[in-house]
């Protein structure tokens, strides 16, 4: 089992889905949890849960698409836990389901503040947080990953703004993982399938068989669970990952192999 003991993890989005799976995980394991989340009631929810199994864990409520209160959460977490080892950039939103001439200049600039805005503000004060600390004995100063999706590697029908703001996920990390590989901060992106969250089990209401629809692209016969996204993240952030960086890893049973 990976060993996360004493390292601090900072997620973004924990309240919910992937985000609250991720940090469960990372507890788990051992680290130190920083809730970083809009919604405060289920940050804190998140925080208890982790707390109720004996592990260490702090909310900060905070809106990815403000830079200023990103820096702020950061502040907070190296207040209270004294630095930052992990940290994974999971908020997000899903926006509307239409077509092009049907999305308006609003949900584009809305999409790219929290998608885009968040990972971008988010890299900024974790890194410069990263560069001020000592490495952690593993040779390392610190560990990165992004939530991008296969949106991000595909066109996604009725989702052009979200599909466009995954590929900007995964443009920021490629160029922050070469910037700062010899600064010993790795730096990764996740791009789960469709997987049970409330982002998907909404998609999931809005047609019948939606799910047996889904299902049939996925080669090994499912959708995703948030474990199967939160291992993956683990393993990017471990003491064992000292070689990989700049890569857009896809969490989706088979789907762009093909
Ligand atoms: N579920 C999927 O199928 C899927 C597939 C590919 C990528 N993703 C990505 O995974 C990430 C997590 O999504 P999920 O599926 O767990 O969805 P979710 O809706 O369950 O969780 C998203 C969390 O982000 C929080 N959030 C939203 N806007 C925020 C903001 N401005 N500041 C801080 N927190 C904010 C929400 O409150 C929520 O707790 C997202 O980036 C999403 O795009 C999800």
């Amino acid at each position: 089992m990976l060993d996360f003991t004493n390292q601090v993890a900072f997620i973004t989005g924990a309240g919910s889905g992937i985000g609250r799976a991720t940090a469960l995980a990372f507890a788990k394991a051992g680290a130190r949890i920083v809730v970083a989340e809009v919604n405060e009631t289920s940050g804190q929810e998140t925080a208890t849960l982790i707390r109720e199994s004996g592990r260490e864990a702090l909310s900060v409520t905070c809106d990815v698409a403000n830079p200023s209160q990103i820096d702020t959460a950061i502040q907070q977490t190296v207040e209270a836990y004294g630095r930052l080892d992990i940290a994974i950039n999971n908020a997000g939103i899903g926006g509307r389901f239409a077509r092009l001439l049907d999305q308006t200049p609003d949900d584009f600039n809305e999409i790219m503040a929290v998608n885009v805005g968040g990972v971008f503000h988010g890299m900024q004060a974790q890194i410069r947080q990263m560069l001020k600390q000592p490495e952690n004995g593993h040779s390392d100063r610190g560990k990165i990953v992004n939530v991008s999706s296969v949106a991000g590697v595909r066109g996604m029908p009725m989702g052009a703004p979200y599909s466009a703001s995954k590929h900007a996920v995964i443009g920021l990390t490629k160029t922050a993982a070469l910037e700062y590989a010899q600064r010993n901060i790795r730096i990764n992106a996740v791009c789960p399938v469709y997987t049970h969250s409330a982002m998907v089990d909404h998609l999931l209401t809005m047609a019948p068989n939606m799910e047996e629809r889904m299902r049939r692209v996925i080669p090994v016969g499912r959708l995703g669970h948030p474990d199967d996204i939160a291992q993956a993240i683990l393993w990017l952030c471990s003491d064992e990952n000292v070689f990989c960086t700049g890569q857009a890893i896809q969490m989706d049973g088979g789907m762009t192999a093909g």
